[in-house]
């Protein structure tokens, strides 16, 4: 039997294989943030699928942290009856489910929320549209949010909680030097710049409790000049581990990093996969924490690799289960083809199209076979 399919824990959390949904925004919740019959519908089909653990797309914990239209929300406790909807149903099908918090910082879409976007600076002259730079209260305010929105994951009977700190948004902005010009206890060195997220850590621990799996998402590097380096990276990790973080999942890239972003085109032989391998190597050097590596996996085998070379603990994948659902069932009953996504990134322009996340090569293919 493959190390991939063997039965693991996260704080308790048991999960029957090492294989991970990773976040995915699917523009497929109603306006207001709540879950629709569409949206649960797409992940239920994962769990039949076979993902161990399936984690949400970022849902926003305050209104004016909306990234995009038809973002799951947690912004309120009137959303939690759909929430409780989705999980049992994830639940159902035997797969566990983790709520993605977020708030888009500077990058919300004020369109959509009819607010200034706020963020650690104002960055004059860098961005088009006018930015708040966050005064205290507000931090305060936003670290309130955050551990408001993962009780109401708890309530709702989610597995766990994984903070969004990567990419870009908010908390990646506090921690990323490009983006955080503050010069007070929130800004400047390392330590300074992972406060905010290490309070956030705290609220929601002091909100889930101790036995609760708490997760985080994090950039390894930005890939920018003047970015979050990869030595940085490895620093907050470990004040998270000592403050109990349960798993962190490791990524990289700011919306702005072009072709070394977070969602890496042209993924199309071996040594292309895991793109973010070398820096997983550098944080099992430093940490203990079960370590989820994701972009660019599609091969069985480079996954089998990654774990038995001790690089990740799990393997997370977004594209390839908008082609395939059905992937770890094809893998594990031992069809070991590698996953058909071509990484052309048109399920992207689909959900930003407004019509729900699929993928537009598979179903080009389907009707002109
Ligand atoms: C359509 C789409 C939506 C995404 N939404 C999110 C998101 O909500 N939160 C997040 O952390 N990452 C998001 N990502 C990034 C993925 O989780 C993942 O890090 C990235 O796609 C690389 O993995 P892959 O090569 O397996 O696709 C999204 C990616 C895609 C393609």
């Amino acid at each position: 039997m493959t190390i991939l399919f063997t039965e693991t824990q996260i704080n308790g959390m048991r999960l029957s294989n090492r294989f991970v949904r990773s976040a995915t925004w699917s523009a497929m919740a109603a306006e207001d943030g709540r879950s629709t019959l569409q949206l649960v519908n797409l992940l239920t089909k994962l769990a039949q699928g076979g993902v161990g653990l399936i984690i949400t797309g970022h849902a926003y914990v305050r209104q004016d942290g909306q990234a995009g239209p038809n973002q799951l929300g947690a912004y309120s406790d009137e959303l939690i009856p759909g929430l409780r909807d989705m999980a049992q149903k994830i639940h159902d099908h035997g797969g566990k489910i983790v709520l993605q918090a977020s708030h888009a910082g500077f990058f919300a879409n004020s369109k959509v929320t009819g607010i200034t976007p706020i963020g650690p600076s104002a960055l004059e002259g860098m961005v088009k549209a006018p930015r708040r730079e966050m005064t205290h209260q507000d931090i305060r305010e936003l670290i309130n949010a955050f551990g408001a929105a993962a009780m109401r994951a708890r309530e709702a009977g989610f597995d766990g909680v994984q903070i969004h700190a990567a990419h870009g948004y908010l908390l990646s902005q506090f921690l990323s030097p490009k983006l955080n010009r503050r010069s007070d206890e929130y800004g400047g060195a390392i330590g300074n710049r992972a406060r905010v997220l290490l309070e956030v850590f705290r609220a929601i621990r002091g909100a889930v409790g101790r036995d609760y799996p708490v997760l985080v998402k994090l950039n390894s590097q930005d890939f920018v000049d003047g970015g979050l380096t990869l030595e940085d990276s490895v620093q907050v990790g470990l004040m998270l581990e000592d403050e109990g973080i349960d798993a962190v999942e490791l990524s990289g890239g700011l919306l702005i990093s072009k072709e070394s972003g977070s969602i890496r085109k042209g993924i199309i032989s071996e040594d292309r996969e895991a793109y973010f391998k070398d820096e997983a190597r550098a944080f099992k050097e430093k940490l203990s924490v079960p370590l989820i590596l994701v972009g660019g996996i599609r091969s069985f085998q480079v996954a089998e690799r990654l774990v038995k070379d001790g690089v990740a603990d799990y393997l997370s994948m977004s594209r390839p289960f908008i082609r395939e659902p059905d992937l770890i069932n094809r893998w594990r009953a031992g069809d070991l083809r590698k996953s058909t996504c071509i990484s052309e990134n048109s399920c992207l322009t689909a959900a930003m199209g407004g019509e729900g996340i699929y993928c537009v090569t598979e179903k080009n293919r389907q009707e002109n076979p």
